[in-house]
């Protein structure tokens, strides 16, 4: 590993030797699940003092969708892990590890993953829960690649799940206008575990992983109770503490300024220029955002994936989600740079580069 010099770089960053080296850790297979069920603007405005066009102009959002009542966030992560697996060409008993980010399990215990472990059958996995908001998407990515490089892991099942909305407080316009369910998943491999000749563009190479976090502004978006902090009661529900609560002007500011500067440092740890980056991929909170993100850094907004109209924020989920549907829609080509951005509660952030490699 290089260190990054001159920079105010995230002491957590991998980047390789030289610039544009690979770390020898691949993505080997991604896909996505999102639920059948739907709700669109015009569903919220029925419930709150909502309308399609304030949504739609201030979010980008156009509807989410919903899990079903009998699905729970292991259920969503399974479909989309399998889903994984057979992009991957692998089976659920080649993995060494499962690693499932989610602020929103099917209970506080056990971890989700296990429920994903039993459910792929993945019996040599050994499985954990990764909480950084939606940010977490690609802090387990980078705990996957940590445990390949280190030789403790070859392939790791790597996924983002939630069920928002069933902590989506509907009577609060400012924050359930945002929220939707889905899960998206990714093998992470050794470059030598990687199988070949998979579907297209279904292989990345990684270039380059930071993470940061700053816990100072921990209540800008946070669920109070339900925790050991404030336990469940008549009263927590009463005053709607299991809800997730969120300060959205403060959270667009931070969420703009801190991912600008981690992917200001990746291009600076990576020698590469805005201009070569084929797609930024950042998480999918709102249009605002990722557009503001694209300008502050740099690259052309024509190249950052705007893809919440129709998922809304699914948190940890939205990267692989946004991924999976931009390689189904043809938009990824071999030798594309990809510059993955995320943040979340915590406050959690979080910047990765990847390149599309031969099938
Ligand atoms: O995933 C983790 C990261 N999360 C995020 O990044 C979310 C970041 N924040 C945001 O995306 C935006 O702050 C929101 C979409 C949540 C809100 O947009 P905004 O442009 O920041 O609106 P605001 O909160 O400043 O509210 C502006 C006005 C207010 O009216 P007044 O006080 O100016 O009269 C709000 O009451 O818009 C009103 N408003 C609404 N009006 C119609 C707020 N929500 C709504 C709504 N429909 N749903």
């Amino acid at each position: 590993m290089r260190e990054v010099e001159g920079t105010s770089a995230s002491p957590v960053h991998l980047v390789g030797p030289t610039p544009g080296a690979t770390l020898g850790v691949d993505i080997a297979g991604f896909a996505y699940y999102l639920p059948e069920h739907v709700i669109t603007n015009a569903d919220l405005s029925r419930m709150v003092d909502t309308s399609d066009e304030w949504i739609l102009e201030r979010t980008g959002i156009r509807s989410r969708h919903r899990a079903a009542t009998e699905e729970a966030t292991s259920d969503l992560a399974i479909t989309a892990g399998r889903r994984a697996l057979e992009q991957a060409g692998i089976i659920a008993g080649d993995l060494d590890m499962i690693i499932v980010a989610t602020a929103t399990p099917d209970s506080p215990v056990p971890a989700a993953s296990c429920l994903v472990q039993t459910g792929l059958g993945a019996n040599r996995a050994a499985a954990m829960d990764l909480g950084a908001g939606c940010s977490g998407f690609l802090f387990a990515l980078h705990t996957g690649a940590c445990f390949v490089r280190s030789g403790a892991a070859r392939r790791v099942l790597v996924v983002g799940a939630e069920t928002l909305t069933r902590v989506t407080d509907y009577s609060d316009r400012r924050s359930c206008i945002l929220f939707g369910d889905g899960a998206g998943a990714a093998v992470v491999a050794a470059a030598d575990a990687s199988p070949r000749g998979s579907a297209a563009c279904g292989r990345l190479e990684l270039l380059y992983s930071s993470l940061g976090t700053d816990g100072s502004m921990a209540k800008l978006i946070e669920i109070p109770a339900g925790g050991s902090r404030h336990p469940a009661s008549e009263t927590t529900v009463r005053e709607g503490g299991h809800f997730l609560r969120l300060d959205g002007q403060a959270v667009f500011r931070q969420a703009v300024r801190r991912m600008a500067e981690a992917a200001e440092q990746a291009l600076e740890a990576t020698g590469l220029a805005p201009g070569d980056i084929d797609w930024l991929l950042p998480h999918q909170a709102n249009a605002r955002i990722v557009v503001a993100v694209a300008e502050q850094t740099g690259i052309a907004p024509a190249r950052a994936m705007l893809d919440m109209a129709e998922t809304g924020n699914t948190s940890a989920a939205s990267i692989p989600i946004t991924l999976g549907r931009a390689r189904d829609s043809g938009q990824l080509a071999p030798g594309q740079t990809i510059l993955m951005l995320a943040f979340g509660a915590g406050l959690t952030w979080a910047c990765q580069v990847w390149r599309v490699a031969d099938a």
